[in-house]
C-alpha cells in the first residue's frame, strides 16, 4: 500500500566537530532525509541541541529534516524549529497534554505531523489520532541515547499498526527509532516499517555512505512491491 521507503541517518551519532562534512555524506550517499533529535534535559535524560544548530545544519543541506521533539511544552518550540528548517515534526504522546493542538500547529506550519511512542506504549493510545497524523514513529529503544539494543518486540507495534492503518483506511507512514541496523532492517520492513531512522549504525559505521547504500539496496525489494 505504500512504497515510500526512506533511509534517515540520525545525526545524534554524527561528529559534530565535522557536521557539514557528515551531513554531505549521507546526502550524497543517497540518504532520503535527516532525522534530528532535539532532547530536553526534561523529558529524557539528555540534552542535544536547538533552533540555532538546525538553521546552521538547514543551510548546508538540501534533505528534508525529520525532527524529534524529546520534550516538554512542545507547542513553545514548534515554531522557532520551523523557521529553522524543520520538514517533519513529531512530539511524543507521553509529553503532550493536548495532542490535537499540537498536531494542528504543526500542520499550521505546513509540516508534516508524526506522534511518537515511546517503547511501552500502546498503539492503541493513537486509535483517535491516527487521521490527524502523517506518519507514527515508534521508538524501539528507551528514547535519550544512540547506540542501544533493538527491542525487538516492537515490530509487534509495527503490525498492529499496519493493520489499523489498512482497517482505518488510512495513509500515515510508520517509522522506526533506534537500534537499527543492516542486520535487522529487512525485518523492520517486512513488519511494515516506510521510514528507518539509524545513527550509530550508519555513522559509527567503517564506511557510512556504502552503510547507506546497502539500506537502500535492501529497501529496494520492498519498494517495487
Ligand atoms: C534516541 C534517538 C534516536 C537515536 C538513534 O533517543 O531518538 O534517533 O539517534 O540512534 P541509534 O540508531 O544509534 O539507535
Ligand atoms: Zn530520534
Amino acid at each position: 500500500m505504500n512504497s515510500d521507503r526512506r533511509i534517515a541517518p540520525s545525526i545524534l551519532s554524527a561528529d559534530f566537530g565535522h557536521l557539514a562534512e557528515q551531513v554531505r555524506m549521507v546526502e550524497d550517499s543517497g540518504a532520503d532525509m535527516l532525522h534530528v533529535d532535539i532532547m530536553d534535559g526534561h523529558f529524557v535524560p539528555n540534552l542535544t541541541i536547538g533552533p540555532v544548530v538546525v538553521q546552521w545544519i538547514r543551510s548546508n543541506s538540501k534533505l528534508p529534516f525529520d525532527v524529534h521533539l524529546m520534550i516538554e511544552n512542545a507547542d513553545d518550540y514548534i515554531e522557532p524549529f520551523v523557521k529553522a528548517g524543520a520538514n517533519l515534526v513529531s512530539v511524543h504522546f507521553e509529553a503532550c497534554t493536548h495532542l490535537n493542538r499540537t498536531l494542528n500547529l504543526i500542520h499550521s506550519f505546513n509540516c508534516k505531523a508524526g506522534v511518537v511512542l515511546n517503547p511501552a506504549s500502546p498503539v492503541e493510545w493513537l486509535e483517535d489520532s491516527l487521521s490527524d497524523l502523517d506518519y507514527v514513529l515508534l521508538m524501539s529503544v528507551n528514547p535519550g541515547f544512540g547506540g542501544q539494543k533493538f527491542i525487538s518486540h516492537v515490530l509487534k507495534k509495527v503490525e498492529k499498526l499496519r493493520f489499523l492503518r489498512a482497517q482505518l483506511g488510512l495513509s500515515f507512514s510508520i517509522e522506526i527509532d533506534g537500534g537499527i541496523t543492516i542486520n535487522n532492517l529487512r525485518d523492520a520492513a517486512i513488519a511494515g516499517v516506510d521510514w528507518f531512522v539509524a545513527g550509530s549504525s550508519i555513522f559509527g559505521s567503517n564506511d557510512p555512505p556504502a552503510t547507506v547504500q546497502r539500506m537502500k539496496d535492501i529497501l529496494k525489494e520492498f519498494t517495487l512491491a
